[in-house]
């Protein structure tokens, strides 16, 4: 098994739009592994990211500061906030590698309180959301509580209090929801409506929502399953739903949805739900793996 305890023993490196980041191997089982760089969604945000050389950026969550940097090509400044000092070395690392070190401030500490009455232009977020059973470790970047929500719902809460008049926020989720609507839109109202922002919800995936029980499933064998589905039937949480929601100001409340059905340009992001759950299911089949190897090391 590979250890990522120190700071690059094994990393990956992966180019994007002619920046380059280094971060954790994918090979990676540590529960602090840094996410390394897929060219999947966190790309994809990466390439809807548009500020000013006039903006101040927020990048929560910055892992090994993708967003971040990306957003430093063309920002004023930009603030990157992680919660596992790891990343924030990792980001630094990148912000140097990419010549962007003089706009980027990455700062390690828990969502908005390292940055603590300051506002931003623009805040980008592509927090950890798989829901996930109690107890279960699977990667720090990933876990978002039995229902998938503990840090989006912190996430969107307290980004009003970081935005001016003005201010936009990009966040991408994964959402667990009812056949009619996912849970997270019920947190954006709640967050936005009050200051008659408009929300344009992208469906990133080819289907705009999914059955969850494929998903689901894939836990099975972990004690803590029975009570996590007894949760998830209580709420009727049944259905996936992968977006990227856009928050932006406007005259009055408004929350819009569109589907993006085109695989983006460039990138090997197929927005395939079937390769989206395959991806889960290979982290899954790793992690289990890597216990029975730590349970019943091989004897050489
Ligand atoms: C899905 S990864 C995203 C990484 C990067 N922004 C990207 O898009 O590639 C989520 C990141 O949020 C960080 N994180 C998790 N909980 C956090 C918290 N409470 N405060 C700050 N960062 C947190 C994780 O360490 C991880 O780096």
């Amino acid at each position: 098994m590979l250890s990522c305890h120190t700071l690059m023993d094994s990393w990956d490196t992966v180019n994007v739009s002619n920046s380059q980041f280094v971060s954790d191997a994918v090979a990676c089982e540590e529960y602090d592994r840094v996410m390394p760089v897929f060219d999947d969604e966190s790309v994809y945000v990466a390439r809807r990211i548009e500020v000013t050389r006039r903006n101040i950026v927020l990048d929560v969550g910055t892992g090994c500061g993708l967003l971040a940097i990306t957003a430093a090509h063309q920002a004023r400044t930009v603030v990157g906030v992680d919660v596992n000092p790891r990343a924030v070395a990792y980001a630094r690392k990148n912000a140097t590698l990419n010549e962007v070190a003089d706009r980027c401030l990455f700062l390690p500490g828990d969502l908005y309180a390292p940055v603590a009455g300051r506002t931003f232009d623009l805040i980008v977020c592509n927090p950890p959301f798989v829901p996930l059973p109690t107890g279960y470790r699977m990667f720090l970047s990933a876990d978002g509580g039995r229902d998938g929500m503990d840090v989006v719902r912190r996430v969107i809460f307290g980004a009003p209090r970081h935005l001016p008049e003005g201010g936009r926020l990009l966040l991408l989720t994964l959402s667990l929801g009812s056949d009619a609507r996912p849970l997270v839109f019920c947190y954006l109202r709640k967050a936005f409506a009050p200051r008659c922002a408009r929300i344009v919800t992208t469906h990133i995936y080819d289907q705009v929502r999914i059955g969850a029980e494929p998903f689901f499933r894939l836990f099975e064998d972990v004690p803590s399953y029975p009570e996590w589905r007894g949760f998830l039937a209580q709420q009727q949480l049944t259905h996936l739903y992968y977006m990227l929601h856009e928050v932006e100001p406007h005259d009055r409340f408004e929350h819009l949805e569109r589907h993006n059905k085109e695989p983006l340009e460039q990138t090997e992001f197929s927005g395939s739900w079937d390769g989206r759950l395959n991806r889960f299911r290979t982290w899954l089949e790793r992690k289990r793996g890597a216990r029975q190897r730590e349970h019943h090391p091989p004897t050489v």
